[in-house]
């Protein structure tokens, strides 16, 4: 049976916008009520130790207008514990977190910081939030999502975006068979970053990943197309490669 591929808008970069000029325009819950109209299954937006793009109210906001599931994106300090514990998204993706970085770089090191995920997970899984872990694909840090009992992982899909020809083709290797390898592990599979319409196609094709959160590209083509026309065509073209 095809499993349904959701997607998840992220809405960081209509705060970006909004921030450049000081004011309350464009507004991300807007943008997340446009991208629920549009066939988003969740919303995902960043709340930064810096704020640069989505701020508390954001979140807060997000939380109570839209319909459609949350997902707070987030460093594991004990800050944003205790404000996902207070807001009570649907979900969390804990990803690493350094203030020099353009965007998130890299995945999580699970394997190196086990003792101190077990703990912080259970705090957001004992408050009703579904944890996901932002990785890269390496069977290390799977085993090591499992043994602190996350129950899914986000597969960091940045690496195979930006490579070219065989590299690609060798990063999606990668990933596939981490895809399959969270499967054994009984880890639900999500995967994003740097995903755009040329290669969203092999990624989506990947029967065992369930999830995509797709962000900076889509917001930055609907200036072109407009955001539900941009949406509706991703969400498109994760149906055909999905069947
Ligand atoms: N998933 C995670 C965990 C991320 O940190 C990001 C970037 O904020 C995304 C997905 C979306 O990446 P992009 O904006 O490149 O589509």
């Amino acid at each position: 049976m095809t499993r349904y591929l959701r997607l998840g808008i992220n809405v960081d970069h209509v705060a970006t916008l909004r921030n450049a000029r000081g004011g309350a325009h464009p507004d991300p819950v807007a943008a997340a009520r446009a991208a629920v109209a549009a066939g988003a299954d969740g919303i995902v937006a960043h709340l930064r130790e810096d704020r640069r793009h989505i701020r508390d109210a954001d979140i807060r906001s997000l939380r109570q207008q839209i319909a459609k599931p949350l997902n707070f994106e987030m460093a594991a300090t004990a800050e944003m514990l205790a404000i996902a514990l207070d807001v009570r998204p649907h979900a969390c993706c804990l990803v690493p977190e350094r203030r020099t970085e353009l965007t998130t770089e890299g995945g999580l090191d699970v394997a190196k910081h086990e003792a101190e995920f077990a703990p912080f997970i259970r705090r957001l899984t004992a408050g009703g939030i579904r944890v996901s872990l932002f990785i890269d694909p390496e069977p290390a840090q799977l085993d090591a999502a499992a043994r602190v009992q996350a129950p899914a992982i986000e597969l960091h899909t940045g690496t195979y975006c930006e490579a070219k020809g065989a590299a690609q083709q060798g990063e999606l290797r990668r990933i596939a068979a981490a895809a399959a390898h969270a499967e054994r592990l009984g880890l639900e599979c999500h995967a994003g970053h740097g995903l755009n319409f040329d290669n969203v196609g092999p990624i989506a094709a990947i029967a065992t990943i369930v999830e995509l959160n797709i962000g900076h590209f889509l917001i930055g083509h609907a200036v072109f197309d407009g955001l539900g026309p941009t949406i509706a065509r991703m969400r498109s073209m994760m149906d055909q490669n999905r069947r």
